[in-house]
């Protein structure tokens, strides 16, 4: 019998604003931005299915509505194309609908990334999850057999059973951008973490290692985010829970391998349009 995957399920915060986007994303889900010819979102969950996850949950909020459609199926274009050569142009969007189930679950007060979270509880319930922040894209190493980010995560979990995340060294001068750890290394690029901090400005940063979107995490991180106060730009930061969560418990954080975009900031879209012309599409 197939062993059953350890996390089943993988949420997609997907409510906010996308401010630095606009005008573009006035009307249309930051999430749908395409690199190349693929939205954002659809790469982040191949990402999720690659590491065995299957239960979808998106939360969404006002002007999202095509994220559903694009995970559902679209008769009029399928019954245009069946049969004539752009049909191959759907083959991964189908195999992902075809392997996954998709829950949606909308945010009503855009409070921050940590009140997303916890508006996916209902869905995830008492068992770990992963969670895809699709703005990071995270291309697999191009060297080596390894996986993509979330795949690394997950096998790292197999084996510590505790919450995880990702994160990279990025410039001294950028940490005001994420959340940065500090730990101490326990194996090659792991970290036991013993403090994180949001957007710290360069001189009070304990180290240059950020945070990025991805996190695998053990369901009682809902309870701190409850108890989490909102932090830095008045939201509810998930940085915030899982420092709680770090002091009481064991949180881990790793150096992925491969290569992540910004996607959320117009330099990184660009870089990694690039990037994926060159190396990802089939011309
Ligand atoms: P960002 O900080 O990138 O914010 O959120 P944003 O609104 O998407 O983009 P900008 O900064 O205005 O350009 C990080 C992630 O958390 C989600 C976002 O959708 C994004 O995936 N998020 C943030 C929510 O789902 N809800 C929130 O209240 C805040």
């Amino acid at each position: 019998m197939a062993k059953s995957p350890l996390i089943r399920k993988c949420l997609f915060p997907a409510a906010g604003y996308g401010t630095r986007f606009l005008p573009a994303t006035k009307a249309m889900p930051k999430e749908m931005l395409p690199i190349v010819n693929k939205p954002l979102i659809q790469y982040g969950v191949e990402e999720a299915l690659e590491a065995g996850m299957t239960q979808i949950g998106f939360i969404t909020g006002r002007g999202k509505r095509a994220i559903g459609d694009h995970f559902d199926t679209s008769y009029e274009l399928e019954h245009q194309i069946q049969g004539t050569s752009k049909e191959r142009y759907l083959d991964d969007i189908r195999n992902v609908m075809d392997n996954c189930d998709f829950v949606f679950m909308r945010q009503r007060e855009m409070l921050g990334l940590g009140h997303a979270i916890l508006t996916g509880e209902p869905m995830i319930g008492p068992e770990p999850f992963a969670v895809i922040l699709a703005d990071d894209l995270c291309a697999a190493p191009t060297e080596g057999d390894d996986k993509k980010a979330l795949s690394q995560l997950t096998a790292l979990y197999e084996r510590y059973q505790c919450s995880i995340i990702a994160i990279e060294e990025v410039p001294n001068e950028d940490t005001g951008s994420y959340g940065i750890i500090s730990g101490d290394e326990i194996a090659d690029g792991i970290y036991q973490v013993k403090d994180m901090v949001e957007k710290p400005n360069p001189e009070d940063a304990p180290t240059n290692m950020a945070i990025i979107g991805r996190y695998i995490l053990t369901p009682e991180i809902f309870g701190y985010l409850r108890n989490t106060k909102p932090g830095a730009n008045g939201e509810i930061q998930i940085t915030d829970a899982l420092r709680q969560l770090a002091q009481e418990r064991q949180v881990l954080a790793v150096k992925f391998k491969g290569r992540r975009f910004d996607c959320g900031s117009v330099e990184g879209f660009i870089e990694a349009t690039n990037y994926y012309y060159e190396n990802d599409y089939i011309k």
